[in-house]
């Protein structure tokens, strides 16, 4: 076996579930089904899809699929209204089992078997033999089960799980809006396309370039100009069920760019490391946290916010929201950002991160118009009566006037008590706390987590 298949089956034995779990989780799911069967009428059909379904599913990571379709005629309000009804009707909460709604498209439940720690999606889809009978989003995941499961062989599903693997450990797995990666259906259409993951790795880090398209039926086949035009994207990944459908839609170029790199890495050097990141003792967190400061000669900037008692889906872009907001703001008074994170622990403290350098701008100068090109200086003088001074550099004209905050730490003080943004939704500023440079040792190992993840591929 050479090098790169070693590597492989070595993670690949971490990280496929084994049999035991894999009894358990069809004993679990075979449960849920038989459940619902007894709650919903007979038209409405019970199927497992997703992952599990496909055999493309992570070890201690189960997250079951179930979908209930109903027959056509049906509106989408209405499939959702009955499917949440019946989902909700199988918990026993006696078994320890809860469940929480979700949003996608439409909403669903999600049930979570806290004593096996299982969880499982149960959503309300349309029951469609045509893809143009769709009407819902999730309608074509039935097809797509058959679509992996007649096309995909074993390796290659063993394939699906060491990329899924592989990019989760750079946190580009996942279609949802916080990561805008790689989605489990993505994978299994790659490995798919190129045969295999060491030829997935050895064209991503070879000839990926934009505007990237792959057509899974047909490996030849180019785009036109067209094609990319009609679906708006620069990574286009035909879905074989639905050929309208861009299954590569929701990946950023950020994820894309991190995936080239993380293939060239691996085609150059290949090493186990890669599928397990660098990782590092929580204890020195503080000490590595100090040294990152100290040799960057950057500051950083931590706010901490209490949080109400909500999903982690509603509150973690309002903080992303914020995070972005304040950098155009610091922009606007000539201050920079490096680097930025959100993230959320215990769901009761939200955390803001902001590196940035060391800067003094009591004053700035703002650019007037040329003095010798048209009759504006005049009413910008006249504008800037208050200003420190008006300087005058070749023909044209500036004033230079006090800066509203002085460094950027004026500004975080500002935001994180509350002065700039006082409330929104569900985020208090009134109730932030800001730290300089000196973490709490109770957050220093997730701040280097964020830390290292934003300064490291
Ligand atoms: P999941 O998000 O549960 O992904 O979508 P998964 O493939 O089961 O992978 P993991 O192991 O849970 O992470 C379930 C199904 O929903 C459809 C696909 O049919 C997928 O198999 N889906 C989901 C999409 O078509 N696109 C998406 O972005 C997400
Ligand atoms: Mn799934």
């Amino acid at each position: 076996m050479d090098k790169i298949e070693n590597i492989f089956a070595k993670v690949l034995k971490d990280i496929k579930p084994d049999d035991e779990e894999s009894r358990a989780l069809v004993a679990h799911t075979n449960e849920l089904v038989e459940r619902l069967k007894k709650a919903v009428p007979k038209d409405v059909e019970i199927v497992v899809v997703g992952s599990t379904a496909h055999g493309t599913n992570l070890r201690g990571d189960s997250d079951v699929d179930i979908f209930l379709l109903f027959g056509n005629g049906s509106s989408k309000d209405e499939i959702t209204r009955r499917g949440m009804a019946y989902a909700k009707s199988i918990i026993r909460k006696e078994n320890n089992e809860r469940y929480e709604i979700k949003y996608a498209e439409h909403p669903y439940v999600r049930v979570y078997l806290d004593d096996y720690g299982i969880k499982a999606d149960i959503v309300p889809a349309m029951k469609i033999h045509n893809i143009d009978e769709m009407v819902t989003a999730v309608d074509r995941s039935p097809l797509h089960v058959e679509f992996v499961n007649s096309r995909l062989t074993k390796k290659q599903k063993d394939d699906v799980r060491l990329l899924k693997y592989l990019l989760k450990v750079h946190h580009i797995y996942g279609a949802e809006i916080k990561i805008k990666g790689f989605s489990g259906y993505l994978c299994e259409l790659l490995i798919y396309s190129f045969g295999s993951l060491r030829a997935l790795l050895s064209a991503a880090a070879s000839s990926f370039k934009v505007p990237l398209y792959i057509n899974p039926l047909n490996s030849k086949e180019k785009a036109t100009p067209d094609v990319i035009k009609k679906f708006n994207s620069d990574f286009i990944v035909i879905d074989p069920v639905d050929h309208k459908r861009n299954v590569a839609a929701g990946v950023s170029m950020e994820s894309l760019a991190r995936f080239v790199l993380i293939a060239r890495a691996f085609m150059k050097r290949p090493s186990i490391e890669m599928f397990y990141g660098h990782g590092f003792p929580g204890t020195r967190a503080r000490t590595l946290i100090d040294n990152f400061i100290e040799r960057s000669g950057l500051d950083l900037y931590l706010i901490r916010i209490p949080l109400p008692d909500k999903s982690e889906d509603i509150l973690w872009p309002q903080l992303k929201k914020v995070a972005d907001e304040t950098i155009d703001y610091a922009s606007k008074f000539g201050f920079d950002v490096y680097i930025s994170a959100e993230w959320i622990e215990h769901s009761e403290q939200g955390f803001i991160m902001f590196v940035a350098p060391r800067m003094h701008l009591k004053s700035r100068l703002a650019k007037g118009p040329d003095v010798l090109r048209g009759n504006f200086a005049d009413s910008f003088i006249e504008s800037h009566r208050k200003a420190l001074g008006i300087i005058v550099k070749g023909t044209g004209i500036y004033a230079l006037e006090k800066n509203r905050y002085s460094n950027i730490e004026e500004l975080f003080r500002a935001l994180a008590s509350g002065k700039i943004i006082g409330r929104r939704k569900d985020l208090d500023f009134r109730k932030a706390e800001l730290f300089v440079n000196k973490v709490p040792r109770e957050y220093a190992e997730s701040v280097f987590a964020q830390l290292f993840e934003k300064t490291s591929i």
